[in-house]
């Protein structure tokens, strides 16, 4: 980290920042592709395609648009058909949500805003109920549509609500996450949480499309710009080395917003996300590469009762994939010592505490990805050669743990 950086803590819950008023732009490196370069420097926005739009909505896909001052292109992407628009956003964010508004006031549609509860509160079955009466009262007609405003905590209500309202209604995300632009508002799962646990209850529900508007990056606490980095170094891992390079060549511009470097990072670990959704469009096979850190990550954000960024969380999860892989001798030790180089350098943590194992160990045994008894991980075969891994022995964890515990 340079001096411009104040130094954050990635794994702590929301400590708000204030942006820093005049980052450097930034000189990139010749890293940075030069068409990423040209499009910053001209304004001009990215469109990456995603396949699998809704099979009610919409016909072959969507496009998630990445740039700067998007706002002028959302009443095209949300069709001529529409008319009422329900603007969904947090308290953080009414500013933002106000604006988009008034701009689809000024361009003819009848829109109205929502204000939900920050954050993970917000994806509340009492959230979408209060959504659906505003949607009621108002008289929305399967021809009408909902726009997310917000990271993914809205992206997944507000989605949701779309999916469900009158059996689906269009949804266009605005993410303002760097975790909501590569990761949440793109693929089109939807979810709220229960007593029982996060993210049980949910639909597929592609968005008709994403405007992700990099400006709104710049009042993004510092910490969660860092932690939704995790899920760019894991798209660089499982697929794209070049996003391994450009960090490694510049890790102060990886968190800069203001730099074409950050842009370029997002857009490849979109089309990453793009690739993987497009050929597994409701998760039953591919899809799982995405999860790549996320067993023993998740396991991390039960034992800390969600106080701790996932993105943070999920470093540590590939550290230890990374330790594992190698242990079974899958993973050469240079790809192996990459993660603990690149995540790193981004100021994300690689080691957890020694004496919480047991609980760790719960927590993976509750993973998604297990077929009855069987222990099953994303591990990595080499550099972008994912592969799923059925852990034969538990005592094989232990031993990858104790490389990577404080
Ligand atoms: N559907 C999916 O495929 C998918 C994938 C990954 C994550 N998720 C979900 O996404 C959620 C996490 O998303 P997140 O990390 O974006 O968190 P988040 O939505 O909770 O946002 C984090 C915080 O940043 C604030 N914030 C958002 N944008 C801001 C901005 N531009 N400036 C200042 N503050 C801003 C929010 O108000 C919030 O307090 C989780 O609920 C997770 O389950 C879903
Ligand atoms: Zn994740």
């Amino acid at each position: 980290m340079t001096d411009q950086q104040p130094q954050t803590d990635p794994t702590t819950e929301r400590t708000p920042q204030t942006p820093p008023a005049s980052a450097p732009a930034g000189a990139d490196a010749g890293v940075v592709a030069e068409d990423v370069q040209a499009r910053e420097e001209h304004d001009e926005p990215s469109v990456i395609p995603v396949a699998g739009g809704s099979e009610y909505l919409s016909e072959g896909g969507y496009d998630v648009v990445v740039g700067r001052g998007l706002l002028s292109q959302l009443p095209e992407m949300l069709g001529t058909q529409v008319r009422k628009v329900l603007v969904v956003h947090p308290r953080a964010l009414r500013a933002t949500g106000d604006v988009v508004k008034e701009d689809l006031d000024q361009a003819g549609f009848n829109a109205i805003t929502a204000e939900i509860p920050d954050a993970e509160e917000g994806k509340h079955i009492q959230v979408a109920a209060f959504c659906w009466q505003v949607l009621g009262q108002n008289e929305f007609t399967r021809s009408d549509a909902i726009v997310s405003v917000g990271g993914g905590a809205v992206s997944d209500v507000a989605g949701f609500i779309a999916a469900t309202w009158l059996r689906g209604v269009n949804v266009v995300h605005m993410p303002t996450t760097l975790l909501g632009m590569v990761d949440a508002a793109v693929g089109g799962k939807t979810g709220i949480n229960t007593a029982e646990g996060k993210n049980l209850v949910g639909a597929f529900h592609p968005p008709v499309g994403v405007l992700a508007d990099l400006d709104t990056l710049l009042t993004l606490p510092k910490n969660e710009l860092i932690s939704g980095l995790a899920e760019v170094v894991k798209c660089g891992f499982i697929a794209d080395e070049h996003i391994l390079d450009l960090i490694e060549a510049e890790p102060e511009q990886a968190t800069n917003p203001h730099s074409a470097a950050l842009r370029e990072l997002i857009e490849r670990a979109i089309r990453v996300k793009s690739v993987v959704v497009s050929q597994d469009l409701k998760e039953s096979g591919i899809r799982e590469i995405l999860n790549y850190g996320h067993t023993l990550g998740h396991a991390i954000e039960l034992a800390e009762r969600y106080q701790y960024r996932h993105g943070a969380a999920v470093s540590i999860g590939m550290a230890f994939a990374a330790e594992l892989a190698r242990s079974v001798g899958k993973l050469d030790d240079a790809t192996a010592e990459r993660h603990f180089s690149v995540l790193g350098a981004l100021g994300l943590p690689t080691s957890y505490r020694g004496d919480r194992w047991a609980a760790l160990l719960d927590g993976i045994k509750r993973d998604k990805k297990n077929r009855g008894d069987q222990l099953r991980f994303v591990l990595l075969e080499g550099q972008g050669r994912p592969i799923t891994y059925d852990v034969p022995d538990e005592s094989l964890l232990f031993a990858a743990y104790q490389e990577i515990a404080d």
